[in-house]
């Protein structure tokens, strides 16, 4: 027998095939600890770094600002999906979710939105416009909480996926909501929270917190 042949006896060879049977395991326990160091990696709060949005979702909050110039180029179906998605994630007192959402591309109602709108002339620009409407059937005493919940999360959503947005107001205003109803055919028993007015953003803004510390309180006013 030359020094590189040899042999494993049948035990042996028995043991090293049962050890064989596990080896995919131990791949897959080994890429899903890869996964959780990289995921402690990303959820690290002291590692913002600017303009890396994907890292850190705390990016997202501060870089989201009232956008209200906007490209032609429309919004992905995939993005508006998300932004839908995330709405609905918000939570609502006593997880009634009162909410309804009227997704507008139509570029005549977008038109028609920044002429009824006394504050909306960035519509003429967006590609596209979310409408929170509420049933207050569902949720008398929190809706206006549980919708304004919802219309920050496609605020924040869609600054994560490179899209600009701007809230525009129009709870309480009767008038603004008597207008929009209208234009949207909301039923006479539903309300109407907030538009998003969302699109491809043709203007930059500096992320900031506007933090104040003459706004905290602690542990009384
Ligand atoms: C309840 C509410 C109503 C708003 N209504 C309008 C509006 O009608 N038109 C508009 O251009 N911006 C509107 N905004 C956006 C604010 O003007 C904006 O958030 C504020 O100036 C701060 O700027 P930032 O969003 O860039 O941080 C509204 C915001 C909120 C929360």
């Amino acid at each position: 027998m030359d020094q590189w042949s040899f042999t494993y006896s049948n035990e042996r060879v028995a043991f090293i095939n049962e050890q064989m049977k596990f080896q995919p395991f131990y791949v897959l326990y080994g890429l899903n600890w890869l996964r959780q160091v990289l995921l402690k990696k990303q959820r690290n709060p002291t590692q913002i770094r600017e303009g890396n949005m994907a890292d850190n979702p705390l990016e997202w909050i501060f870089a989201r600002r009232s956008i209200r110039k906007f490209h032609s180029n429309p919004v992905e179906d995939e993005k508006i999906d998300l932004m839908l998605q995330a709405a609905m994630a918000a939570p609502s007192a006593n997880n009634a979710k009162p909410w309804h959402f009227i997704v507008v591309k139509d570029r005549q109602t977008l038109n028609r939105l920044a002429e009824i709108h006394p504050y909306a002339k960035m519509c003429y620009e967006a590609t596209l416009a979310i409408v929170v409407c509420a049933d207050p059937a569902i949720s008398k005493n929190y809706w206006q909480q549980d919708c304004s919940a919802a219309t920050q999360n496609v605020l924040l959503v869609g600054t994560s996926l490179g899209l600009g947005t701007v809230w525009l107001g129009v709870h309480p205003r009767l008038e603004r909501r008597a207008l929009i109803k209208k234009l949207f055919s909301v039923p006479d028993d539903m309300e109407v929270l907030s538009i998003v007015a969302v699109g491809y953003p043709a203007e930059k803004k500096q992320s900031r917190t506007q933090f104040d510390s003459g706004r905290v309180h602690h542990e009384a006013w």
